[in-house]
Formats: structure tokens, C-alpha cells, sequence
């Protein structure tokens, strides 16, 4: 059922927001004034679209999860409890980016199946929103050319 993907959904970028979050305190290193500030961009843009989805769920019929503990066994995205090197951290934050894409690719098609217009449209979205952070990210994490 589509609720039923919202719901992890929901989990998921509730996760990537923490790690985002746990990531933007954290990290370290000589362009730490860049890093730190891309990390609160991030958890920014994240957590701004956890309402939306959580609203998708209630108008579909169902109840949306709202506990850490439903959070964890929902999510697709793992939980970080440690504080990994910065480069690490974009290596990670990237393989939740593609995650990401993934799930809301397969959730635009599911949407479109079921006639969810305004899911589907909100999904393309998310789409675009993850595709440029990865984008972002791929770019920090090259190496300079030569
Ligand atoms: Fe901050």
C-alpha cells in the first residue's frame, strides 16, 4: 500500500535528518566552516520535508508513526552511533542520498499506479532534492585534478 511506503518514507528521512544533524555537530577538519554549514543545509532541507509526508499518510486513511522506536524499525536508512572522519561522513551521507532516490523512484511509479497525483508530483520532488545533494556531495569528495 502506498500509506504503507510513506510510512517508511517517513522512518527514513527522519533518520537522515538525525545522522545529517549528528553530522553537522560533528565533523571536523581544515574546510570545517564549509562542511558544518553544508551539513545544516542538509538537515535543513531534510526535516523540511518530513511534515508533507507524514500529512500524505493521514490523507490516504492511515496513522502516521511518530516514535523513535517505529522510526528504527521502519527506516531504511541506518542509524550512525558513532562519529566516523569527515571524508566518511560524505561517503556515507552520499550511499543515504542514492537510498533515497531509490525509494522515492519506486514510490513515484506506486504513485502513478494508484492515481496519487499530488504523492507522485511530491515524489519527482524529492527526487530532484536528493539528486542535488548527492550531486553536492560527489563534488566534495572529488579529488582535485591535477
Ligand atoms: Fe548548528
Amino acid at each position: 500500500m502506498l500509506s504503507d511506503s510513506l510510512k517508511t518514507l517517513l522512518a527514513s528521512t527522519q533518520s537522515f535528518a538525525i545522522k545529517s544533524q549528528n553530522f553537522h555537530w560533528n565533523i571536523e577538519g581544515s574546510d570545517f566552516p564549509q562542511y558544518h554549514a553544508f551539513y545544516d543545509t542538509l538537515y535543513g532541507d531534510v526535516s523540511d520535508t518530513i511534515d508533507k509526508i507524514a500529512e500524505y499518510i493521514r490523507i490516504l486513511g492511515a496513522y502516521t508513526p511518530g516514535s523513535l522506536t517505529r522510526y528504527v524499525e521502519l527506516s531504511v536508512i541506518k542509524d550512525q552511533t558513532k562519529i566516523p572522519r569527515a571524508e566518511l561522513m560524505f561517503v556515507e551521507s552520499l550511499q543515504d542520498c542514492e537510498t533515497m532516490i531509490q525509494l522515492v523512484t519506486e514510490m513515484f511509479d506506486q504513485a502513478t499506479a494508484e492515481r496519487q497525483q499530488g504523492v507522485a508530483n511530491y515524489m519527482a520532488e524529492l527526487q530532484d532534492l536528493y539528486a542535488k545533494k548527492a550531486w553536492f556531495i560527489r563534488s566534495i569528495l572529488k579529488k582535485e585534478r591535477e
